[in-house]
């Protein structure tokens, strides 16, 4: 069982393979005390660390003190405005204008597998492999119910967590602020880690020493953003990749959010994550219930290595739906940065003819082929072809391609609507804008208001119609630009506070939808390169485009980053011309290839004009991405070196669940000189087996090679790298 309850110590204990989680229930009026989450414990019985037993403040003992009862109680969902001056979970106005909350503990239910959540991607699993709590609190003056649901994934010491908020009550509310999840512990000089970034410079790592008050992460962007990443961590200051406690979360939700640790007086730290509460307002009638979206927790008593493994399995075990999940994906060739928005059926036939001969498997047409769209000034909602270009229309093009033996696929932004098309002419009110001001531009373009039906009907139509037309098999769903002038012309006034949350619900039901119609598609999401990765979108397509840095080394920054919490089989990675289109740099073809094999793999540039050299390196690649593919989607992480942090070198490793295979990845950044090859420890292989590297004629001890090390061959120059493939070979005892 991972889901036990002790009725004498009123205790949930949350088991997985290696990490408990305690909630208890304390005093008279039945507070949902958070007691515990780390490494698992054989014994139930530790209410005594929530201090109360011999407290003097509990309100039934000491309720003179009830405030500093409520402001130091390590509450699990943690209500608003009675006593507890910390960041609440939970926020209201009622209609006589009041916004205090507290929530009691009422009844709990102890389920099997895991409940979906409704319109929102969620965690799934099949019989067996997972248990769920739900635990009803109530507070008895608004009559408001919240349901805390904790799903355990024993294998993989995860622990999801939402929450649903369901009006009993005898009045309408509004609900101001709904987190997610809470976990309050006491501070052990943790550090947090953040992932930051920037249009082409996502999700870079940085670690911080815990302080008072509060610290967070958040986006009021409408989407999870290039900026700030849904996810924290928190660690001791030892924890490496190897070692260290370390504890995790991160939102399975693709809008505004917060994710936030908040140092007490007391050190205690409360860490919180949920939608935003920026110009959030949620009218929820009588009867009614809100879903909020879920938390994904996981603790590691061995590093942040372990976290990142548990994330991957987790990921493509329990979150990606795709039947691809567990495939080799087509290998694909975009011609976004081979032509941009110039070209037409005749060059992309010749990119294909070409591809066609060096073995990449499909044509993915981006933008520009719809409306008149040159360039980002127009078009966008004119889901129509341009015959102009795309000449003899796009099945004769899409036959084209399939003859010449390659797949077909298409990009699409369907979020967004370009003032200048047919469809603002027709529908100007269907823009996101409030009346009276003049929406925001960005890239040339408007927000659809994805809360109307109407608009997501017509959205879905659309992208529909095109993929009905022809024998497209992938789809790149793009969204350019960041949401403002939050005005929805069809909702009423008390309801414009939805919007944001409204508009991430239509983009879900339309992927939905998408993928129900078109169960064999291959969908990769995307947002000015990478700032929809997020775990919400993992539900939907079981791929996300990275970034729009295609450059070899910022990559390596950009996906040590990405694949510290994501498998390698969701980042998309595609090999780009040189000088790279965003930093100008020059980096060996070779390169740029293994490290795009360390992601979805592909190509985006003009194949038909690149050096005869480089072309004839392509079905090397794709040779190596066919050998390599199942170990890298499948494997075990292990983040070997980090150029981030050492600014020479990076070095990675995927081994197989078996431990027979690994392919460690090494690649010198900065060339050195006077330097002897360098020796570097691997992790993760078996020491018992002897490895024969390929290339190499000996064979290696796992033990050797991960204690003593294996010598990178001797590289000359920048950004040089070498892959290496190990394979465990039965043998005598090495000596
Ligand atoms: C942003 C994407 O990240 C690019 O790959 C490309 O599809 C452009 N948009 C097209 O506008």
């Amino acid at each position: 069982m991972a889901i036990t309850y002790d009725e004498k110590t009123k205790i949930f204990k949350l088991d997985s393979a290696h990490t408990s989680y305690m909630i208890g229930i304390v005093d008279q009026e039945q507070f949902v005390g958070h007691i515990y989450y780390g490494a698992k414990l054989r014994m139930q019985d530790a209410l005594y660390l929530m201090r109360t037993e011999e407290n003097p403040f509990v309100p039934s003992v000491n309720n003179r003190e009830r405030c500093s009862f409520m402001d130091t109680f390590p509450m699990e969902y943690p209500g608003h405005g009675a006593g507890d001056y910390r960041e609440g979970c939970i926020r209201v106005r009622t209609k006589e204008g009041h916004s205090v909350v507290s929530l009691t503990y009422q009844s709990h239910e102890i389920v099997d597998g895991k409940p979906a959540l409704e319109g929102l991607p969620a965690s799934f699993a099949k019989d067996g492999e997972c248990q769920t709590l739900i635990l009803t609190c109530r507070d008895q003056v608004l009559g408001l119910e919240a349901e805390l649901l904790y799903s355990v994934f024993e294998k993989e010491d995860v622990i999801t967590r939402s929450v649903r908020i369901i009006n009993a009550g005898e009045q309408d509310i509004y609900l101001t602020k709904v987190y997610s999840a809470c976990i309050d512990m006491d501070d052990r000089d943790y550090e947090w880690l953040m992932l930051h970034g920037s249009w082409a410079r996502e999700r870079q790592i940085e670690r911080k020493k815990i302080g008072y008050g509060k610290q967070s992460v958040g986006s009021v962007r409408g989407e999870s953003s290039h900026q700030e990443h849904p996810f924290l961590a928190w660690m001791d200051p030892q924890t490496t990749q190897k070692q260290g406690e370390v504890y995790a979360m991160h939102f399975v939700y693709s809008g505004n959010f917060t994710a936030q640790i908040e140092k007490s007086q007391f050190d205690s730290i409360r860490v919180t994550m949920g939608i935003n509460a920026e110009d959030f307002c949620w009218k929820l009638n009588q009867g009614e219930a809100f879903t909020a979206p879920e938390v994904v927790l996981t603790y590691s008593e061995a590093g942040l290595g372990n976290m990142t493994r548990n994330l991957h399995d987790f990921y493509r075990n329990h979150m990606i739906r795709s039947k691809y999940a567990h495939s080799k994906r087509p290998i694909l060739i975009n011609n976004w940065e081979a032509t941009y928005f110039d070209f037409d059926t005749e060059k992309l036939l010749a990119i294909a003819r070409k591809a066609a001969e060096l073995g990449i498997e499909m044509l993915v047409m981006d933008d520009g082929w719809f409306g008149n769209r040159n360039d980002d000034s127009t078009s966008l909602g004119d889901w129509f072809v341009n015959e102009k270009k795309i000449t003899g229309g796009l099945k004769h093009l899409v036959d084209g391609v399939n003859k010449l033996g390659l797949k077909f696929g298409i990009w699409m932004e369907p979020e967004m609507i370009s003032p200048d098309s047919r469809l603002y002419e027709e529908h100007p009110d269907w823009a996101l804008a409030v009346p009276g001001r003049e929406a925001a531009l960005s890239r040339n373009q408007y927000v659809l208001d994805l809360s109307r039906k109407e608009v997501r009907d017509y959205v879905y139509e659309s992208v529909a119609a095109i993929l009905r037309s022809a024998n497209i098999e992938y789809v790149k769903w793009d969204m350019n630009r960041q949401l403002s002038d939050m005005g929805s012309f069809a909702l009423p006034a008390d309801r414009q506070g939805e919007l944001y949350h409204r508009y991430v619900l239509g983009v879900y039901e339309l992927q939905e939808r998408l993928i129900t119609e078109f169960p064999d598609l291959l969908l990769e999401n995307c947002s000015g390169g990478g700032a929809r990765f997020d775990p919400g979108m993992l539900y939907y397509s079981p791929q996300i485009w990275c970034s729009d840095d295609t450059d070899a080394v910022e990559r390596l920054k950009i996906q040590e980053g990405t694949a510290l919490i994501y498998p390698l089989s969701s980042i998309g990675a595609h090999v780009s011309v040189c000088p790279n289109h965003t930093v100008g740099r020059n980096t060996p073809f070779e390169t740029r290839g293994n490290v795009a094999l360390a992601g979805t793999f592909g190509y985006e540039l003009d194949i038909t004009t690149i050096p005869k050299e480089n072309q004839d390196l392509i079905p090397k690649q794709v040779a190596l991405y066919h050998k390599y593919n199942d170990l890298v989607r499948e494997g075990d992480y292990y983040r070997i070196a980090s150029y981030q942090e050492n600014h020479e070198y990076d070095c990675y490793l995927v081994v197989s669940k078996d431990k027979r295979e690994a392919l460690v990845t090494f690649v010198q950044v900065i060339g050195r000189p006077n330097f002897h090859s360098r020796c570097i420890c691997l992790q993760g292989l078996d020491p018992e087996q002897n490895y024969r590297i390929e290339g190499k004629d000996r064979l290696f001890g796992g033990d050797l090679l991960m204690k003593a090390g294996l010598l990178m061959d001797d590289l000359w120059g920048d950004a040089q790298s070498r892959l290496y493939h190990l394979v465990a070979e039965a043998q005598d005892e090495i000596k």
